[in-house]
């Protein structure tokens, strides 16, 4: 196996204009790969520190030139002359050399641009596409699973909340072809549905601009406005609501969350929990979610097990600032049967290792895994390759629009084409 001759890094923008980090790995056979991290603004309490430079001097303080340095003068030459397929080892000594529960010495972001890297490095060198690898990684923690299919995506079509320049509160609306249908079909549909939300938006004058994850970013009435745009899409389509499409909402409800209540602004009154909850199931029973994500605020444990308890079995209920990635909190979700979906982001875990980590708990303990990206992203595709090594069941990389969007449903186009291709071929030797 090739070694690591040098790991270098630099500062780069993602696409909200804001700075993060690309490193670069190379090996003693010439093998050269790179990997860019992703940055969230809902950002969970219990995820990793990113590592920013605080300087109100450059890029608002978010520089990440601290975070730089660290992999050229300290962690990189620690990791000259080392196998890149010790990856378990590797990731594990560079959260012990941190030290700190949530990285907050080198910075999560620091971290998981190496750990990415390495997989990366290691696959090109082994020959393996990076989703195998990434397999193969799975099974040497104990997960054996064969790679069958690419996950069903989630199309985020309209952005409110910290992402939408409209009006809406809620996050992120979403369109979801049925699982059944192979991925260029739901792909395919989801552009067609994408572009017939933005004539109605437009014959509605509701049309603003475009939101952080290539959604549209409205002004509209109501939250529940939203859908009924998504359902005149759909209406206007062959495709048949509740059969070939489905409906899903990313509540992000911590950014609405204050003094104990719940306010949006279908509401007058500020809502408690328990009214909160209310007027959710109301909701389902108008729009037949397929899931909910981060309905609550993410220490409301009571009201998540309450709400899981009356929707969780037509409903899949993902906890996503509740969870954060983090093993400790799947673990105590599971427990409290306080919901029944993980979203899964690297960059909330820090390495590879302890993403596997959280989605091996999910999968043994059958929560349904979405492999996500952010809202502030790169043209990094690593997602697309860890949703299909690990089989999970549905990936949520935004609009079917914006490059680095685009770029993570372009990879599974690929790997999709490679997988029937597979197929093909083992049945015609056979
Ligand atoms: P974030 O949003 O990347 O801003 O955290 C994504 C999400 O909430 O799913
Ligand atoms: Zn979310």
């Amino acid at each position: 196996m090739a070694l690591i001759s040098s790991i270098t890094s630099r500062e780069i923008l993602d696409s909200r204009a804001n700075p993060t980090i690309e490193t670069s790995i190379l090996l003693d056979s010439g093998v050269a790969v790179s990997s860019s991290v992703p940055s969230g603004a809902a950002i969970g309490k219990y995820e990793v520190i990113e590592l920013r430079d605080n300087n109100k001097d450059r890029y608002m303080g978010l520089g990440v030139t601290k975070a730089v340095a660290y992999i050229n003068k300290v962690i990189g030459p620690g990791l000259v002359g080392v196998d890149p397929s010790r990856q378990v080892e590797i990731d594990e000594w560079l959260a012990k050399v941190d030290g700190t529960d949530q990285m907050e010495r080198f910075g999560g972001n620091t971290i998981l641009s190496i750990s990415q890297g390495l997989a990366r490095a290691a696959a090109y060198s082994l020959q393996m596409s990076l989703y195998q690898y990434i397999n193969s990684l799975y099974a040497q923690l104990g997960s054996q699973v064969s790679i069958t299919r690419v996950p069903a995506p989630i199309f985020n079509v309209i952005n409110g909340g910290k992402h939408g320049a409209g009006n809406l509160d809620f996050q992120e609306f979403h369109i979801i072809p049925a699982s059944s249908k192979p991925y260029p079909a739901s792909l395919q549909m989801g552009v067609e549905l994408y572009h017939r939300v933005r004539k109605v938006l437009i014959d509605k004058n509701a049309i603003h601009s475009v939101g952080d994850e290539g959604g549209y970013a409205p002004n509209l009435y109501t939250n529940l406005d939203a859908f009924e745009i998504i359902m005149q899409a759909v209406r206007n389509t062959p495709y048949q609501f509740g059969e070939d499409v489905f409906i899903g909402l990313d509540v992000a409800s911590d950014h609405f969350y204050k003094k104990d209540h719940y306010k949006i602004r279908d509401k007058q009154q500020a809502m408690r929990t328990d009214d909160f909850i209310a007027y959710l199931v109301d909701l389902n029973n108008q729009y037949h979610l397929l899931m909910l994500e981060d309905p609550l605020y993410g220490d409301d444990w009571n009201g998540w097990k309450k709400l899981t308890t009356q929707l969780g079995e037509d409903v899949i209920i993902v906890g996503d600032d509740l969870i954060a990635t983090n093993l400790e909190r799947l673990k105590k979700a599971h427990q409290e049967q306080a919901c029944t979906g993980v979203l899964v982001k690297p960059n909330q875990a820090g390495t590879l290792t302890e993403t596997l980590k959280v989605i091996q708990f999910a999968q043994k303990n059958n929560f349904k895994v979405t492999v996500s990206h952010r809202s502030g992203e790169t043209v990094d595709d690593f997602i697309a390759d860890l949703a299909v090594g690990v089989q999970c069941d549905y990936v949520k990389f935004g609009a079917p629009a914006r490059g680095e969007r685009v770029t993570k449903y372009n990879r599974l186009l690929s790997i999709a084409a490679d997988l029937t291709h597979e197929e093909t071929s083992s049945t015609s030797h056979s």
